[in-house]
């Protein structure tokens, strides 16, 4: 993978949990396997799902409505958080692949707002953005209708002052399953995580405090959630896998975090799983960014995962590590049977360039410090237009010339990252955000298909692309 930087676990360790995973299949009187999950594994962490309204096959129909809701994120404390359902994060979309799904959608919040279907491949007109779809006004509502060609962990949030509305609550995730190729690979756990500004007395921070600064540097919200829960628990038994769907719907944070004592293995990321998977010590997710774990517990001391730092403005020293979440390794015997991961998870096939066009894209800043623009190619108001053709491949050489990283995020279609550097990423997989890190050049290569129309690209730290980061692909028959 590219964007999050995945350092090699210590091969022995995960070859003996491999092993280990294989002998519990093999042998002639073996007992049968037992695979079950703790009591209550997940009940700190399980995030409702949205209710199916039709009940026909290859139908999902639901009905969400942004409004403000009192929450308690703060044990003692109410908040009024800016939802989906009144809940932090919004319901769970679920769906399989090739389904149609129908969102009806009802705007009860007190400014306009719209929804944004990151990651999925839907018409442009589905899109979300002000470029394709009229700003859905207090007390409107409207119907987004789409199918979803892709298994993956995806998610939904406005494309209005989406900074503003991101950080008050309104985001959710989108799991579209694939029922029929994929090899079972754990009991999943989704984890969204986030982050929100809370005051003292419970409010929500302004969503433009501290100015230029706030903006130029990207707002993070003083409590680091995960699924809305500030440092929840969950359980694991050794021996028995769990499969982690994990998504960064912060701001502006970018969220890095080991698992002491685990082996964890990347086995996918925004769209879907990868080719073949890969040890890690750690993951990075920039803000926008998914990935998929396969954790295979060995047993040990239940452990508080560390929110590590990310250091996105690179200085010299790292911030010594916050709290993420619990892992709580209870003290049963081991479970028995877990399969093998496959070598191979999933066919990604290579994309022919051939005849590729080429293009250029600097994200870049301007003006002096004290009030630094951002931008994209020159420009740093959003205008920046790029046209290009329905049905063919193109190149894009992705430059960061500022000074702090920014995550690179692009609309409808996926992508796959041919070189960073000149160093190709050690797994094949679809993507549709990575991360620029200043100085480094990425070049993707994107498969347009025949879905024609506006498009956006810009840095999802959502401040970023709110100040100018920001710019449009025109995609033309
Ligand atoms: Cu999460 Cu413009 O996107
Ligand atoms: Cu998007
Ligand atoms: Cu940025």
């Amino acid at each position: 993978m590219s964007s999050a930087r995945f350092a090699p676990r210590s091969a022995a360790l995960v070859l003996l949990v491999l092993l280990v995973a294989q002998l519990g299949g093999c042998g002639e009187e073996e007992p049968p396997p037992d695979l079950r999950q703790p009591v209550g594994w997940d009940d700190a962490l399980r995030l409702p799902d949205a209710e199916d309204h039709d009940p026909a096959p290859g139908v999902v129909e639901v009905h969400l409505e942004a409004r403000v809701a009192e929450v308690e994120v703060v044990p003692g404390l109410t908040t009024e958080v800016w939802t989906y359902n009144g809940m932090l994060p919004g319901p769970t979309l679920r769906a399989k692949k090739g389904d149609r799904v129908v969102v009806k959608f009802e705007n009860h919040l007190p400014e306009a707002t719209t929804i944004h279907w990151h990651g999925l491949r839907v018409p442009a007109a589905m899109d979300g953005t002000e470029h394709v779809q009229k700003p859905i006004e207090p007390g409107e509502g409207f119907e987004y209708s789409f199918t979803v060609p892709d298994a993956g962990t995806f998610w939904y949030h406005p494309h209005i002052r989406s900074s503003a509305q991101v950080g008050a609550g309104l985001y959710g995730a989108f799991v579209v399953e694939d029922a029929v190729e994929e090899a079972p690979l754990g009991d999943e756990l989704l984890l969204v995580m986030s982050d929100i500004g809370i005051e003292e007395d419970g409010s929500l921070t302004p969503a433009d405090s501290s100015g230029w600064f706030g903006d130029y540097f990207g707002r993070e919200g003083s409590k680091v959630l995960v699924n809305g829960k500030i440092l929840p628990t969950v359980s694991a038994r050794a021996g028995v896998p769990q499969r982690w769907r994990v998504l960064n719907a912060a701001r502006s944070r970018y969220i890095r975090f080991a698992v002491p004592g685990q082996p964890l293995v990347l086995i996918g990321g925004d769209g879907g799983l990868s080719e073949s998977p890969l040890p890690v010590d750690e993951v990075k997710l920039a803000p926008g960014e998914r990935a998929e774990l396969y954790m295979l517990p060995v047993e040990g001391e239940p452990v508080v995962i560390p929110l590590l730092d990310a250091n996105r403005f690179h200085l010299p020293t790292e911030e010594k590590p916050k709290e993420l979440m619990r892992l709580d390794l209870v003290d049963e015997p081991p479970g028995r049977g877990a399969q093998p991961l496959p070598a191979r998870l999933a066919e990604i096939a290579s994309i022919d360039t051939r005849g590729a066009q080429g293009r250029s894209v600097e994200f870049m800043q301007q003006g002096d410090p004290e009030g630094a623009v951002l931008g994209i190619n020159g420009q740093t108001d959003g205008s920046l237009m790029l046209s290009a053709r329905t049905n063919t491949v193109e190149i894009w050489t992705l430059t960061n010339t500022t000074n702090y990283d920014h995550p690179f995020h692009l609309h409808g279609f996926f992508f796959q990252v041919l070189d960073i550097d000149g160093a190709e990423p050690p797994v094949r997989a679809w993507r549709d955000t990575v991360n620029l890190v200043p100085e480094e050049t990425v070049r993707i290569a994107i498969p347009f298909d025949d879905r024609a129309g506006m498009w956006m690209f810009h840095c999802h730290i959502l401040d970023h692309a709110d100040l100018g980061m920001m710019a449009m692909l025109h995609l033309m028959p």
